[in-house]
C-alpha cells in the first residue's frame, strides 16, 4: 500500500521500543514505514506462521472505508474513531469528508507514535481532533476537550472499533465498555466494529495468541456469539455479523472465496 505520509516531528521520547506495540505491527502489515526493529521482527515471525495476514489487514480496512461510507449515507456526520491507529491511505475523515465535507471525527488511541502522526496529519485539518487516551476510560474519552468540543452527543454519532476490542480482555469486560459508551449515544447512533475471531481458521488462533501475549497489547480471538454479545443494544443492519468480505462488497469488486479465511467478524449496529 502506498504511503502518504512524512514524519515532520521526532517521535516522542517515552516510546517503549523494547516491546513490539500492535499499532506498529499493523503498520507493518499495511506496507507502512512507522515502525521500529521490534515490530518488524514481530511482524515477520507472524506472517511466517499466517502468511495471509497482511491481506487480512487490508480486508479489515476495505471495511473500514466501505462502513464509513454507508455510515454518511445514513445521514452520520460525526465520528468517534476508538483505536483509530497509526495514520495511512483512506483515514476516517478522509473517507467521511469525500461523501460529506462536513463530517467531524475524533480519533483515539493509546500509542504514542499513532497519536504524534495523527497530530501532524491533522494539523490545521478542520473539524478533526486526536486524543490520546484508553478506550478502557470511557470517562476520559468522552470528558476529553477535543471530543467535547468536536462532537454533539445529543446528536446521532458513529462510534467505531475496528480491530480494537480483540486487544480489551475479558477481565477488563469489553461488552460493559461497549454499554457505557452506547448510554451516551443518541438513538440512531451506529457502532461500527470489526473483531478477531478464531473461528474461521481455528489451527491459527492459538500460536497467534500466544505470539501477541509478549506484546503490550495480548489479544483475546472471540466467537459470534461473543461479538453478537457485544453489540447489545444495537440491531446490526444487513447482512449482520458476517466475516469482512461479506460485509456489504462493492459491486463491482470479484466476489472472494472462502470468506472465513480471514478469520475477523465485522459488523454495523444501530443503537436502538
Ligand atoms: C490493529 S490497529 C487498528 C487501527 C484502525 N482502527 C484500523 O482498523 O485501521 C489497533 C489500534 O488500537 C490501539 N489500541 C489498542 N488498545 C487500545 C485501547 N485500550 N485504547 C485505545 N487504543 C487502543 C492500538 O494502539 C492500535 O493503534
Amino acid at each position: 500500500m502506498q504511503r502518504v505520509l512524512q514524519r515532520p516531528r521526532p517521535m516522542p521520547d517515552n516510546l517503549a521500543t523494547d516491546r513490539p506495540s500492535a499499532a506498529r505491527i499493523y503498520d507493518y502489515y499495511l506496507g507502512g514505514s512507522h515502525n521500529f526493529a521490534v515490530d518488524r521482527e514481530f511482524a515477520e515471525r507472524a506472517i511466517e506462521l499466517w502468511p495471509q495476514l497482511p491481506q487480512i489487514m487490508r480486508e479489515n480496512r476495505s471495511f473500514l472505508n466501505r462502513a464509513i461510507r454507508y455510515l454518511v449515507g445514513q445521514g452520520i456526520t460525526q465520528f468517534l474513531d476508538l483505536g483509530s491507529g497509526i495514520p495511512t491511505v483512506g483515514n476516517v475523515h478522509e473517507v467521511a469528508r469525500s461523501a460529506d465535507p462536513d463530517a467531524r471525527v475524533v480519533y483515539v488511541d493509546t500509542d504514542p507514535v499513532a497519536v504524534t502522526l495523527s497530530r501532524s496529519l491533522l494539523a490545521g485539518v478542520a473539524n478533526t481532533e486526536i486524543v490520546e487516551a484508553d478506550l478502557r476510560d470511557v470517562e476520559s474519552v468522552l470528558s476529553a476537550v477535543q471530543t467535547r468540543q468536536l462532537l454533539d452527543l445529543s446528536a446521532p454519532v458513529a462510534v467505531l472499533m475496528i480491530a480494537v476490542l480483540h486487544f480489551v480482555p475479558n477481565s477488563d469486560d469489553p461488552a460493559g465498555i461497549v454499554a457505557r459508551y452506547r448510554s451516551v449515544m443518541a438513538p440512531g447512533s451506529y457502532l461500527a466494529l470489526s473483531h478477531a475471531t478464531h473461528e474461521g481458521e481455528p489451527g491459527q488462533a492459538d500460536p497467534h495468541m500466544a505470539l501477541y501475549a509478549r506484546t503490550g497489547t495480548p489479544m483475546t480471538m472471540r466467537s459470534r456469539a461473543e461479538v453478537e454479545a457485544i453489540l447489545h443494544g444495537f440491531d446490526p443492519v444487513p447482512p449482520g455479523i458476517v466475516y469482512f468480505p461479506q460485509w456489504r462488497p462493492d459491486p463491482q469488486a470479484p466476489p472472494i472465496p472462502d470468506p472465513e479465511r480471514f478469520t475477523g467478524y465485522v459488523a454495523v449496529g444501530r443503537r436502538r
